[in-house]
């Protein structure tokens, strides 16, 4: 059996294969309500059927402000919870684990009336310049994460992941470039991870589950974290509580990174994360080749393999990988989903 469709234990989660469907927004509420749609509850369920492993639904706004265009996703009150549990019970129903992503969008929340950052450094002159954010919204922003995680847990997921990269609000706290505050909460990097460490260490308090992070581990410019502060903070991060690392890179800046773009681009940053924790870790970007993704898995260079793009294009992913690997113990959905293959 192949490592990618084989069951593993990630901390707390047990999960039928290695594959990982990343957070991606699809910009669907178009009543701007931050609820679910029928949309959602197709896009997730297909991806179900298609057997995924664990399925961590798209960046969810834990503030109005908060979210990157007013079609996102929010959980910052009732209704959406509840939304959310239907969509939480149709998936496991499907047999996938589920998690979501918690964020907020700081400078780079486009629709924002009054986008909130580290700094008040816009992101290009085509956004709003942020309100540098003071005490007081500080522990605001912490207590809507806080609030957003409780509704995620009353709703049933599985895993919840703190979006701390590609340039929204928590990248912000951590990298230099956009964190020049003279508070205890810019300078060190210690004071830097300030921020997102009291919502993991609040988060703790009442939360025993798995709980991820996703990291951008380059900003592709200087100046940044270096790979030894970001393995430092990685190992704040596990002694804080987090159960598993998911390394991305980019979207701090409005640049184009000048480099070759390639399978597996990503992929050592996830690796030089892992030597330096016990954790689990998840790579992610341009992971197509189930071949890539078995030979990653096997070397162990990763844990975990994220495919993005490739399950928007097919929600047939793990079956056409299955035939790829010659796996020939892989399950389908069921027997007319197995009579499809023949
Ligand atoms: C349409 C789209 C929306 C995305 N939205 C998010 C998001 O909500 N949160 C996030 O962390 N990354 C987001 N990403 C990044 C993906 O999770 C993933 O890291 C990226 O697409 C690279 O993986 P891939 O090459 O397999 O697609 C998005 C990517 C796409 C294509």
């Amino acid at each position: 059996m192949s490592l990618l469709l084989s069951p593993v234990q990630i901390a707390k989660l047990a999960l039928k294969n290695r594959v990982v469907m990343p957070p991606m927004c699809m910009y669907e509420v178009h009543k701007e309500d931050g609820v679910a749609t029928p949309f959602h509850f197709a896009h997730y369920g297909a991806r179900a059927i298609g057997q995924v492993g664990l399925i961590i639904i798209e960046a969810t706004a834990v503030a109005p402000d908060g979210r990157l265009t007013n079609q996102d996703l929010g959980l910052w009150n009732e209704e959406q919870a509840q939304k959310l549990k239907e969509l939480v019970a149709t998936l496991h129903f499907l047999g996938a684990k589920v998690g979501i992503q918690l964020g907020h969008g700081g400078r780079k929340a486009k629709d924002a009336v009054q986008p909130i950052a580290s700094s008040a450094i816009p992101f290009n002159e085509t956004y709003k310049r942020p309100h540098e954010m003071t005490k007081e919204m500080i522990k605001q922003t912490q207590q809507d994460f806080i609030d957003a995680t409780k509704r995620a847990i009353a709703a049933g997921v599985d895993m919840i992941e703190i979006h701390g990269a590609h340039g929204y609000l928590l990248n912000e706290f951590l990298a230099p470039q956009t964190n020049q505050r003279k508070d205890e909460y810019g300078g060190t990097l210690e004071n830097r991870y300030r921020f997102v460490r009291e919502i993991i260490q609040e988060i703790r308090q009442f939360y025993q589950g798995s709980l991820w992070i996703r990291l951008s581990l380059s900003d592709y410019s200087e100046p940044q974290n270096s790979l030894e502060e970001w393995q430092t903070l990685a190992q704040w991060l596990e002694a804080d509580g987090i159960d598993c690392i998911d390394v991305s890179t980019g979207g701090l800046l409005d640049r184009t990174p000048n480099m070759p773009i390639h399978a597996g681009y990503q992929v050592p940053f996830a690796t030089q994360i892992k030597e330096a924790v016990s954790i689990p870790v998840t790579a992610v970007g341009l992971l197509d080749n189930p071949g890539l993704c078995e030979f990653l898995l096997q070397t162990n260079q990763t844990d975990l393999v994220a495919i993005g793009r490739g399950l928007i294009r097919n929600t047939n992913w793990l079956a056409d990988a299955a035939k790829e690997l010659k796996e020939r113990d892989f399950q389908v959905y069921n027997h007319s989903y197995f009579r499809g293959q023949q």
